[in-house]
């Protein structure tokens, strides 16, 4: 039971799609049942207050199924929720509307002075992103994105390895992220027509790259197919192929591939196919996200309704060993970690050094926008390599210098390169 002295952070959520099941929903609801607790702040509550979609009716579908999990909440729907969202007394914003939406949502929510959480990847241009910096920055609130991948196990042991010295100096590697058919196919029908798949999903690993190895962003190249989801010579990508060049503080560089999907098959054995491998100058690091030891037969049910290698440690759903149900894995974590560093904020302690914590709360690029630079400049450059193939220009090259703040796309033998940014 909450007691007098319990704070509370009332959450709004801005989108309610499969992210929203998959991690927020399960998070609000251990919050609900369990409370959420720290040294500096006491008890703690994070109700899911106001929800904001377009239609409102997966909001009213959860309402439903949702009672006795969850508090009671607002649901707005239509042009207007957002704005209704946010005058309904929320502290902070989670964005998971599609990808190219989320600038206008977090651009409202920060000039609200709300907090702000954002689904990867956070903005598609560097000139959205620098504008949400400085708005937070103005607001005196944090803005942050979600990468759950850095929360890996997997991804912090190789990330140790790498910091603590033991591999040393990454040449090259090449990670893939494959999706079913199903997410395009059904899924994400609605929003999909010009989209692709790298944005969507390579940007886990430029950002896993870019964390975990620091560097400098120097060169994006990228190639692509089209016909399965829609017509060959349009703007929506089935597959996606980035290349990213970075640079070290010794002069050296390396190349990494990135290879995206959503046509794989649907009867694929694991839901999503995510595989990476990194050469170092001492060593190698082949990791895959599936195969970690887990491999599930029951007739009739895999691999659709249940997936034959199963990824627990994203987001799995338990029988403890102590009787109750649980749903948990780094995709909620990282949910988690972030309200804390809200909480933290706001309530871990006097008024007068909240200053000092929001400071503290910001240093950390592992979510902070201000650490997202290179990753949105990497994906900025794929978005407009792919517009430039679809009318008709195919290999462009994007050269990034954001030292000086600049982008420039060129293609082979022309002259004049254009300024992205
Ligand atoms: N971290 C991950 O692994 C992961 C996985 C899937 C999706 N995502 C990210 O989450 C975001 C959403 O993806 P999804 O899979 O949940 O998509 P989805 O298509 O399942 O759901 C999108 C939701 O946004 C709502 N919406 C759309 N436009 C809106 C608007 N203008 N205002 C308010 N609501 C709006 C829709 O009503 C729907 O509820 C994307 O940015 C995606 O990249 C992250």
């Amino acid at each position: 039971m909450p007691t007098a002295e319990t704070k509370s952070l009332r959450a709004g959520m801005v989108g309610l799609g499969m992210i929203f099941d998959e991690t927020y929903r399960p998070f609000f609801e251990w919050a609900h049942g369990n409370g959420l607790w720290s040294r500096e702040t006491g008890p703690l509550e994070a109700p899911l207050a106001a929800v904001a979609t377009r239609t409102g009716k997966r909001a009213e579908a959860y309402k439903k199924s949702s009672q006795g999990k969850i508090a009671d909440f607002q649901n707005f729907r239509g042009d207007h929720a957002i704005d209704e969202l946010l005058k309904s007394g929320v502290d902070f914003v989670c964005i998971a509307t599609p990808d190219d939406r989320h600038f206008d949502a977090a651009k409202k929510a920060l000039d609200a002075g709300k907090h702000v959480l954002i689904e990867k990847p956070s903005v598609l241009r560097l000139q959205e992103l620098d504008e949400l910096i400085a708005l937070a920055a103005r607001h005196n609130v944090l803005a942050k994105v979600v990468y759950h991948k850095l929360l890996d196990p997997d991804h912090k042991k190789l990330r140790t390895l790498v910091a603590d010295g033991v591999l040393k100096h990454v040449n090259n590697g090449y990670c893939s992220l494959l999706e079913p058919k199903s997410v395009s196919g059904s899924q994400f029908a609605e929003w999909i027509h010009g989209r692709n798949p790298g944005t969507y999903v390579a940007v886990h690993y430029v950002k896993l790259i870019d964390f975990m190895f620091g560097g400098r962003l120097k060169t994006v190249t990228a190639t692509g197919q089209r016909g399965l989801v829609g017509p060959q010579d349009g703007p929506t990508w089935d597959s996606v192929q980035m290349r990213l060049i970075y640079e070290y503080d010794d002069g050296r560089e390396a190349a990494f591939d990135i290879h995206t999907s959503w046509v794989a098959p649907d009867n694929f054995p694991g839901y999503v196919e995510q595989e990476v491998q990194f050469r170092f100058d001492n060593g190698v690091w082949n990791g895959h996200s599936r195969k970690r030891g887990v491999e599930l037969t029951v007739e009739g049910r895999t691999p659709h309704e249940f997936k034959t290698t199963i990824n627990t440690h994203y987001n799995g759903q338990f029988l403890e060993p102590w009787g109750e149900r649980s749903q948990r894995g780094y995709g909620i974590e990282v949910i988690e970690r972030f309200v804390r560093e809200v909480a933290f904020v706001e309530h871990g302690g006097p008024k007068s050094e909240q200053e000092t914590r929001l400071r503290k709360m910001r240093s950390l690029n592992y979510n902070d926008l201000a650490a997202d630079r290179q990753t949105v400049a990497a994906v900025q450059a794929l978005e407009a390599i792919l517009a430039e193939a679809a009318a008709g220009r195919p290999d462009a090259v994007v050269r990034v210098d954001l030292a000086k703040n600049v982008l420039t796309l060129s293609h082979t033998g022309t002259a004049s390169p254009q300024r992205l940014v």
